[in-house]
């Protein structure tokens, strides 16, 4: 890099200097995350960057390795995390090249999605677009009165459970993004939130998170068997607000307890850095949702133009692909295809309004002649994405 400042993976040695940077510039916890990440073999030193000037950390960031899961088809992803400059070295690209770093970083681990929260605006400019909302989080009105259950806070053995809970509920999404196993046991480990489990004659019934109430003793995540359960871990738990989880057994069943949301958007950031790789990944995706459309026993060909390039989904008997690359398109409707700003395509594959949603909203976005065909391959989806960090 310039002025003589060095980019390289961190190092043991480092540690103490990236926790005080990452407190310095976030909160108190965030040295205990960090630490909890680089010491896990899972992830280890090698996820994290720093930006030094001598033997001075003023930059870095870390990688966590991600699992999205769309209609059962896994994506390999990437989150990153833990970001900091000291306040003497802002604004002179230390961030930027340390994003570079993640992303190849991240591509070179076959990732094929990048996924994260933060700061408004700032990750737009090394290609995000905010496309997954977040639930949005609700006061709590009333409290549910239920006897029968016992809360305690979650341990490491109580992981396996926890899965169980969280995995039951998010089968009920579209695109889901559980813990990783590493996260599990970071999450169990760390202070700036508690895993909560709630019992029933000695067997895990719900489970949620919460921040500290100092925090705002918030719930999130919330799982429950069904709806005793959940009631129980609301009022076990005294939360004074909750996360909804609109679809799940424990989001339905706390639903009458909360009172309106905020209105305010907000959302995941999403980055697409090869977007042939990724729909060719989504090919059995695309295959099941034609032929659940009606289309299995038709042969042709979806184009989508991207404008400066775009894509051909060959299909036949019920199998899409290999996805044929092109070049610049920009009336895809003769060539019988829909036309899909590049900035749209997280939007599209997994956001809430599908083409036809994206189609009333964007001028740069339509489905062309075939339509039937474009709505049927990119649906609505409803995600449920579970991450380190809440929003
Ligand atoms: C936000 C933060 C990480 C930026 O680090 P940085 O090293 O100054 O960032 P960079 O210089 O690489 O910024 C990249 C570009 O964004 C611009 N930029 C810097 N901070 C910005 C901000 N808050 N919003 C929008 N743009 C910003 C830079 O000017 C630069 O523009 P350029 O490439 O066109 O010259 C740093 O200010 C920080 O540590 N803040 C406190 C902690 C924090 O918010 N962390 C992020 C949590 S998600």
């Amino acid at each position: 890099m310039t002025d003589g400042l060095v980019l390289r993976t961190a190092r043991p040695d480092d540690l103490d200097q990236i926790g005080a940077l990452l407190v310095d510039r976030g909160e108190p916890v965030d040295a205990v995350d960090h630490r909890l990440v680089v010491e896990d073999p899972d992830a280890g030193w090698d996820a994290c960057a720093v930006v030094v000037d001598g033997d001075k950390v003023v930059s870095t960031a870390t990688l966590l390795d991600e699992t999205l899961v769309l209609g059962g088809v896994e994506i390999p992803a990437g989150q990153v995390e833990l970001v900091a400059t000291d306040r003497a070295y802002e604004g002179r690209g230390l961030v930027r090249a340390l994003m570079g770093w993640a992303h190849e970083r991240s591509a070179a681990r076959g990732q094929l999605v990048n996924v994260m929260l933060g700061i408004p605006y700032f990750y737009r400019q090394f290609g995000y677009t905010y496309a997954i909302p977040i639930s949005a989080t609700r006061p709590v009105t009333e409290r549910p009165d239920v006897g029968g259950h016992t809360l305690r806070e979650a341990g490491v053995e109580d992981i396996p459970a926890m899965v169980r809970l969280q995995d039951a509920e998010q089968a009920r999404a579209d695109l889901r993004m559980p813990h990783s196993p590493g996260l599990w046991r970071w999450l169990v480990a760390r202070d700036g939130s508690t895993e909560w489990l709630v019992e029933r004659d000695g067997v895990p019934v719900a489970t949620g998170r919460a921040t500290p109430p100092e925090d705002g003793g918030r719930l999130c995540e919330v799982a429950a068997v069904d709806e005793a359960a959940a009631h129980a871990l609301l009022a076990l738990t005294g939360a004074d607000e909750v996360t909804e989880r609109p679809g799940s057994v424990a989001g339905e069943a706390l639903e009458p307890f909360l009172g309106p949301a905020a209105e305010e958007a907000n959302s995941y950031y999403v980055r697409i850095g090869d977007p042939v790789a990724l729909l060719e990944q989504l090919r059995p995706v695309f295959g099941r949702r034609l032929a659940e459309a009606g289309f299995a026993d038709q042969e042709g060909e979806a184009v989508v133009s991207f404008y400066r390039s775009h894509v051909r989904l060959p299909f036949k008997a019920g199998e899409v692909g290999p996805v044929v690359a092109g070049g610049r398109m920009q009336a895809p409707g003769a060539a019988g295809g829909a036309g899909v700003a590049p900035d749209l395509l997280a939007s599209l594959l997994f956001g809430p309004h599908g083409l036809q949603g994206l189609t009333a909203r964007f001028p740069d976005v339509y489905p062309g002649p075939n339509a039937e065909l474009m709505h049927a391959l990119f649906p609505p989806v409803r995600g449920d994405l579970m991450t380190f960090y809440l929003a």
